[in-house]
């Protein structure tokens, strides 16, 4: 019989979809719905040592598209430990908190963990990942690296990482991001260090919404101007994963959450295919509702039964079997697509390909040219109907 659980290292997590941190973890009453709605963790809020400006929520989202986030609130650590003694209270799910020290000064980063293993958190995730530093050179105002420039130096992460491994008991996962970082020397370190996992990865920074009616100004709600800020979202599915693999790749045992654009069940499996034991997800949840963890773990487990797969173990990693340098690709020249007729119900996609000369549209139905076809598969992958085969 198939299982979601699983135990890594002190902590069983009852499903493999956790919620990351952001908004949705930073109040009671959200981390109660997630745990009520079956979340396998979630991931408490940055909850930083020394808040560098004032915390303000501004986001935007095109639905789809990307979720653009230049700035969010942050807690204060005795918020914090008041919300996981109270989440701890109610329930069996895994909680981790998000914490932030100021960069190299261990310290503050062993203050933070010990608060929350005093109050019963599970496990804390180190913020190397916030693509939101105050200034542009990624540096707080107080001069230390933050966030995601912490990932960049992975001297510097090893250094807190090992640093807080020999203070607290509890798990240590490491959150990065996988932007300008070296994920498999970061990866490494982190291992050497004693960190409990990765947690791959964090928004990657993008340019902000604007209104190209209005000379270029923000397209923000009441905001006149705008930073750079965290891209999330659909879009950086495919990035995220290529991260999940090269952090898997280079420090196998080491567990991993993997998430960024995940937003249907499939992606969750996809993930876990290219190397994480559990996913995380923000933006779907923040736009349909943490209704939709419940939907996640049912077409998991049923995938599982359907599929023969016992454990989420027995499918982490699998899609890198399937994966070569790009010089070793097959550079022959297959046979020409294929038009199942009885299938194929002339909607043309497949023929405003514009660079591709060998389809046209006859009598309702697909048609290729064989002499002519390049055999790419790009009609294959877009054809609605799946009427066309090599
Ligand atoms: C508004 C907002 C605030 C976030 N705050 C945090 C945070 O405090 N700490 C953190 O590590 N990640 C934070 N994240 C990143 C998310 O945890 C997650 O890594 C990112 O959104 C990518 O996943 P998604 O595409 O499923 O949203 C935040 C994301 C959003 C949208
Ligand atoms: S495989 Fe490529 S070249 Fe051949 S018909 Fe399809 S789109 Fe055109
Ligand atoms: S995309 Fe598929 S269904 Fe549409 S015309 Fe081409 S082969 Fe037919």
């Amino acid at each position: 019989m198939s299982t979601l659980q699983q135990r890594i290292g002190s902590i069983v997590f009852r499903s493999p979809v956790t919620v990351g941190a952001g908004p949705l973890t930073g109040r009671l009453d959200l981390l109660k719905k997630a745990a009520d709605c079956g979340a396998g963790a979630v991931s408490i809020k940055q909850t930083p040592f020394s808040q560098p400006r004032p915390g303000v929520r501004k986001m935007y989202a095109e639905r789809g598209g990307y979720f653009f986030n230049p700035s969010d609130t942050r807690l204060d650590y005795r918020e914090t430990v008041d919300m996981v003694k109270a989440i701890k209270d109610t329930t069996d799910m895994a909680v981790l908190v998000n914490i932030l020290g100021d960069g190299a000064n261990v310290d503050s980063w062993i203050f933070l963990a010990d608060l929350m293993e005093q109050a019963g958190a599970d496990g804390v995730e180190l913020n190397f990942a916030c693509p939101n530093p105050p200034d542009k050179l990624g540096n707080n105002g107080g001069g230390y690296q933050y966030g995601a420039s912490i990932s960049q130096y992975p001297d510097l992460a090893g250094t807190v990482i090992s640093g807080l491994t020999s203070a607290v008991r509890i798990p240590v996962w490491v959150k990065f991001s996988g932007e300008g970082t070296d994920t498999a020397a970061l990866s490494r370190t982190a291992q050497k260090s004693g960190a409990a996992g990765m947690v791959a990865f964090c928004s990657p920074r993008g340019a902000f919404p604007i209104d190209i009616y209005q000379g270029g100004r923000p397209k923000m709600a009441a905001m006149q101007e705008c930073s750079f800020g965290g891209i999330n979202g659909p879009g950086i599915r495919k990035p995220s994963q290529r991260i999940v693999a090269e952090a898997y790749k280079a420090a196998p045992s080491l567990p991993i959450i993997g998430g960024g654009g995940i937003s249907k069940p499939e992606h969750a499996i996809e993930t876990i295919m290219f190397g994480a034991d559990l996913i995380f997800m923000h933006t779907q949840i923040m736009l349909e509702g943490f209704e939709i963890i419940p939907k996640f773990n049912d077409f998991l487990l049923r995938f599982m039964e359907e599929q023969g797969y016992d454990t989420i173990s027995q499918m982490k990693g699998l899609a890198l079997k399937h994966e070569i340098p790009a010089n070793e690709l097959d550079y022959t020249i297959g046979p020409p697509a294929q038009v199942d007729t009885e299938r194929c119900v002339g909607c043309g996609t497949c023929a405003k390909i514009a660079f591709c000369r060998s389809i046209t549209l006859e009598d309702g139905k697909a048609k290729v040219d064989p002499a002519l076809c390049e055999c790419c598969g790009l009609c294959a992958s877009l054809c609605p109907k799946q009427a066309i085969r090599f």
